[in-house]
């Protein structure tokens, strides 16, 4: 920590308005749940400046204010899982940045997803002219490479609510984060078989970048098809999560994509790694180390999203309310903490 606050002061000259800007975000968040964009944009501008220490710094104290909470470890839908298994899991994230779970998501859950992807529709990301920008995903004609589906569609699907309640995925955010975990964002979506080169271009299928949406977080990353190295696995370069694990040169750009051949001059090609795993894969990932999704060229990928932050400090909420008739399990692990689902429960 000492380290941390000596290479934060020694910025201190070029950065003490940033660190102002972003101060001064604090009260209306406190207020309003919504940050000043001249907050969010100094506490990235900070990252980029600091290697990742300012962020560091400030989650060490939002920690301190909100210790964790206890979920019903014996509810899970993914079985038993004891402290053991949650504090690997924990270290493994924290060595490398990501860990794919020993434990899947139940069939029943999965089945129940996507069902509700194959009959709801969803935003097309590169609508074909004169189609609606809405459709359901089929497989045998897609009618773009990606398929995006409404926030507050995603949240009345029961298997989803199963999902972000349930004591297994709570207990691993909570753990990687030291506090209560706030529910952040989800996201589900197809990626369709990529046809041509444009599709590269996709929004969907991305070049190398880093996430900074808020101070601290992980995503959690379900497979709901087979995900193998040429149906759109999650990319990451390992260990770059970690504060000063990114070069100066790639930082001094800001908040940019970053190209292959950069990644691979700056780490060698033996960091990268392609998550794969079978339908019900779940993957913790810490986004803020450089990452990117595949294109899929064999087959197409269903996913499932769900980010948990240790504070909702940082970039524009979704549009989104958990409904009051949800499961029993997302209703049990709101009473458990109600930190965690404070904005998105109101
Ligand atoms: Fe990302």
């Amino acid at each position: 920590m000492l380290r941390e606050i000596a290479i934060v002061l020694a910025t201190l000259p070029k950065t003490y308005r940033q660190w102002h800007r972003l101060f001064a975000g604090r009260r209306p968040y406190l207020e309003t749940d919504e940050t000043p964009s001249s907050a969010y944009h100094a506490m990235i501008d900070l990252y980029c400046r600091t290697g990742g220490r300012s962020n560091d710094l400030l989650h060490r104290f939002i920690r301190k204010k909100h210790p964790p909470v206890e979920f019903a470890k014996e509810l899970s839908a993914f079985g038993a899982v004891s402290d053991g298994h949650i504090s690997a899991i924990t270290a493994k994230i924290n060595r490398d940045g990501y860990c794919i779970s020993p434990f899947v998501v139940p069939d029943k859950i999965v089945s129940m997803v996507m069902d509700f992807a194959t009959s709801t529709p969803a935003r097309l990301t590169a609508p074909p002219h004169e189609k609606s920008s809405y459709s359901v995903y089929s497989a045998e004609n897609p009618l773009s490479p990606g398929y995006v589906f409404d926030h507050q569609d995603i949240v009345l699907n029961q298997g989803v609510q199963e999902l972000l309640g349930d004591p297994f995925l709570l207990r691993v955010a909570g753990a990687y984060l030291g506090c209560a975990p706030v529910f952040d964002a989800l996201a589900l979506s197809w990626s369709a078989l990529a046809k041509s080169d444009d599709c590269l271009s996709s929004a969907l299928a991305q070049q190398f970048h880093f996430d900074m949406d808020r101070i601290k977080w992980l995503k959690i990353l379900i497979y709901l098809t087979d995900v193998d190295k040429d149906s759109g696995p999650h990319c990451y370069v390992s260990g770059t999560h970690k504060a000063g694990s990114q070069p100066k040169a790639l930082l001094e750009r800001g908040y940019q994509r970053i190209s292959d051949a950069d990644i691979v001059a700056h780490y060698g090609k033996q960091r990268i790694v392609e998550l794969t795993g079978r339908r019900g894969t779940v993957i913790f990932v810490d986004t803020r180390g450089y990452h990117k999704g595949k294109p899929p060229i064999s087959d197409h990928r269903l996913l499932l999203i769900f980010s948990f932050s240790s504070s909702l400090f940082g970039g524009a909420l979704q549009s989104l309310t958990i409904p009051e008739d949800c499961c029993e399990t997302l209703k049990r692990a709101m009473r458990a903490s109600p930190r965690t689902f404070r904005y998105y429960a109101r």
